[in-house]
């Protein structure tokens, strides 16, 4: 009897490390999310999660994946796969951008070094926000994979000229201008929570932060976090507590419209991709202006509120600009067959940044690891199973759009 029971058990090796234990039991982002979501003080994983107003855009970004279904061919040779491609002119491992997300530091303390020695890690370019809270040049230091600096238009032209010199200088590749920052949409969790950026200690906090023993002791033990590209500029550089849209309200350019691409051709000497592009129109504009990108993004569902989702923008941009400009799908994005998707349907890659942002909550530069081997190991899973073995020939043959009417 001892022998059967032998045969039948089988125990898995104990992990002490519960960080790691969670990371190993996680099967897709979604389990990063529900880690994440126990790990952080509510306000912060809220900040993260939310979107503007009903959040039926945010919602929207990630459901309309699925009113494509795929056509997978069988019987074809697809024993090599390779998920590379070519992005403003470098290849990557991976039709994917790591996207601009501020504040990284309120998931752990190291932030935007986590996150971008993950990206390192596997070649994935990584986009450093204007409002990072690691510098420009930590950053550089600590990440030698292909990295891109996000622009906001800061009022004063003269701080926002010295930080893409600075990123020039450090070797940032490219620039990413986000251009739907006009003001802050509103994000009502945030609001109900009164959550400011850094975020402050009240007594809700401290009782929030009491059930979060782990990130309050990183938190309390690590230096203030601070708008780190800005600090002793004139800028508030986030050393007082503020609600984000008063930030915005205050510092960001309001005026910032077309006519200034001429202005960032002028001191910046790079790929420039404008994010937040979200109608034909404007990717037409972008196109005729002769941008390497467009990002079709609507701020992860954290602006405008029933604004289109980027993956149903993405062929109607790919058939009116043709092959003039590059196309990145940025939003919704949880799953490898989500990248398929929007490749089939004319993206050069995809961007994701709330995917990564959970695994840096749930386990930092290992948790985000752990959120890029998903979606890169669930692209490979959908190409072998759709019978394509390259980037390029994922194309629209693949799929069929479903009639929900
Ligand atoms: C900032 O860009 C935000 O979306 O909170």
């Amino acid at each position: 009897m001892l022998e059967n029971l032998r045969s039948t058990l089988r125990f898995q090796p104990i992990t002490v490390n519960r960080t790691q234990r969670d990371l190993d039991r996680a099967a897709n982002i979604d389990d990063l999310r529900t880690i994440a979501k126990r790990r952080l003080p509510g306000g912060v994983f809220d900040y993260i999660d939310g979107g503007a107003d009903d959040e039926i855009t945010l919602r929207n970004n990630t459901d309309r994946f699925d009113d494509w279904e795929f056509r997978p061919r069988v019987l074809r040779d697809v024993e090599h796969i390779d998920t590379s491609t070519t992005l403003l002119g470098k290849r990557i491992p991976l039709p994917l951008v790591m996207a601009p997300t501020g504040f990284s530091r309120i998931g752990t303390s190291g932030g935007e070094l986590d996150t971008s020695r993950a990206a390192a890690g596997r070649g994935i370019p990584y986009s450093l926000s204007s409002l990072s809270t690691r510098s420009i040049e930590e950053v550089a230091e600590v990440c030698d994979g292909p990295k891109w600096f996000q622009v906001y238009v800061w009022r004063d032209r003269g701080l926002v000229k010295e930080v893409v010199q600075r990123a020039q200088r450090a070797g940032y590749e490219a620039i990413a201008v986000t251009v739907d920052l006009q003001t802050l949409g509103r994000r009502e969790r945030d609001v109900r929570r009164g959550f400011t950026l850094p975020p402050k200690l009240g007594l809700d906090t401290i009782i929030d932060g009491i059930r979060h023993p782990g990130w309050t002791w990183d938190f309390i033990r690590s230096e203030p976090i601070l708008f780190a590209n800005i600090t002793g500029s004139d800028q508030s550089d986030g050393t007082d507590a503020t609600a984000l849209a008063d930030y915005i309200a205050n510092q960001l350019d309001p005026t910032l419209n077309w006519d200034d691409v001429a202005w960032f051709r002028e001191i910046w000497d790079g790929p420039i991709v404008i994010k937040g592009v979200q109608t034909v129109e404007d990717a037409k504009i972008a196109a005729d202006l002769g941008l390497e990108a467009v990002a079709l993004s609507n701020h992860g569902g954290r602006q405008l509120d029933h604004s289109p989702s980027p993956i149903e923008l993405v062929p109607q941009v790919r058939d009116a600009i043709g092959d003039s400009m590059q196309i990145i799908c940025d939003g919704g994005i949880r799953r490898g067959t989500h990248i398929a998707k929007a490749i089939a349907l004319g993206a050069d890659a995809c961007m994701a940044g709330r995917a990564y942002l959970y695994g840096l909550g749930a386990g930092g530069e290992a948790g985000v690891d752990k959120a890029l081997g998903f979606l890169h190991d669930e692209l490979v899973r959908a190409m072998t199973l759709l019978g394509v073995t390259n980037v390029s020939e994922l194309d629209r043959d693949l799929l069929r759009e479903l009639d929900r009417t």
